[in-house]
């Protein structure tokens, strides 16, 4: 049976990191077939529709989805009712129901001295931000007063949801959970603490859980990364602390994400950086997330851990050898780092 992998075309810096990443996953994985459709603000400048039925049908029917990043300033409005990049990535996860996005960091040793951290707090860092990501306030009722110019965005959680991503960090983590709220001030935040600390008594009494008000996750991500094991959040801290990630891994050029529906529904792969429109056309785009990304969908979207682990161990000898792109303070290109990572691949 063919493995059918839909390529979500995006903007910015997307072709010039996506062509070098089908290159590596050849290079692990010969039986993969692709197909390939606009996405965001191509699809936008195309059809008027970041997401449209066609290839929203094409990615349910497809073994897993693969994208770069969305958005620009060519699509930047304040007007609301505009279309932008975005909401074709938002309108993608809500519609295949992908609850769980997955976003690891781990620091390579080689890049110790590309973070701002010291090296010292930086050892034994392996942290997962285990993010909500069809829910609260990028979901929730949002309008403005056409009269008085009032503008809402409503953060919802039902217990159901926030159970559902509960079992997700639970199962993941290996040491502790520390899920992050706002519960001193925001009604949806009790409800994520309450049902999470159930889940944690009824289905991993063992497992050690914390409770981090947002605020001071935030600080602590930055002066002691290596105290998280799996960090729990809902969609817009997630985003945030999994952006901050970044500090741990010597630039966001580093970070991959999967994002994880119900068993049998396909997943989305995508780095957590976005389309770096400044630097789009020059080559100079750091593909590691992206290749990263798809060791993600080797593993998570197509349960090949052994083809993922290949990937990733020649992505850190690359490393080990000196490759640096221009976000990690050297001057590799986009094609440099694709050919040294392609040649630790045996
Ligand atoms: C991400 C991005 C998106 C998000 C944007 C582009 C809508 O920042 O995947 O982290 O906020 O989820
Ligand atoms: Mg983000």
């Amino acid at each position: 049976m063919s493995v059918e992998i839909l390529v979500l075309e995006g903007d910015g810096i997307s072709d010039e990191i996506m062509a070098p990443t089908i290159k590596v996953l050849g290079a692990v994985a010969g039986d993969l077939d692709y197909h390939y459709l606009p996405f965001g603000g191509k699809s936008i400048d195309l059809y008027d529709n970041p997401l449209t039925p066609h290839t929203l049908g094409a990615c349910r029917r497809a073994s897993a989805v693969l994208l770069a990043a969305v958005g620009g300033p060519k699509w930047d409005s304040t007007d609301p009712s505009a279309p932008r990049p975005e909401q074709g990535l938002l309108d993608l996860r809500k519609e295949l129901g992908l609850f769980a996005n997955l976003r690891p960091a781990k620091p390579f040793p080689a890049l110790y001295d590309a973070s701002p951290i010291k090296q010292e707090r930086l050892e034994g860092t392996d942290l997962l931000v285990v993010r909500e990501l069809t829910g609260g306030i990028y979901f929730g009722k949002r309008g403005i007063d056409p009269v008085t110019g009032k503008t809402i965005d409503t953060c919802e959680y039902s217990p159901e949801e926030v159970e559902r991503i509960a079992h997700v960090a639970f199962k993941a983590a290996r040491t502790k959970v520390t899920s992050v709220d706002k519960a001193n001030v925001m009604d949806t935040s009790k409800l994520w603490r309450r049902i999470v600390t159930e889940v944690q008594a009824e289905s991993y009494p063992n497992m050690p859980l914390e409770h981090l008000l947002i605020d001071n996750a935030t600080q602590r991500l930055g002066f002691v990364p290596s105290d998280f094991d799996v960090i729990l959040a809902d969609n817009l801290f997630g985003d945030i602390l999994s952006d901050e990630a970044a500090m741990v891994a010597g630039s966001i050029g580093m970070l991959p994400s999967a994002s994880l529906g119900e068993a049998g529904t396909p997943g989305v792969f995508e780095p957590v950086h976005g389309s770096a429109p400044d630097i789009a056309g020059m080559g100079v785009a750091n593909p590691l997330a992206m290749f990263l990304s798809g060791a993600m969908m080797l593993r998570h979207g197509l349960g090949r851990s052994d083809e993922a682990t290949a990937v990733e161990t020649a992505v850190e000898q690359a490393l080990n050898d000196g490759l640096r792109t221009a976000d990690l303070g050297g001057s590799d290109s986009t094609a440099d780092a694709t050919k040294a990572v392609l040649n630790n691949i045996k």
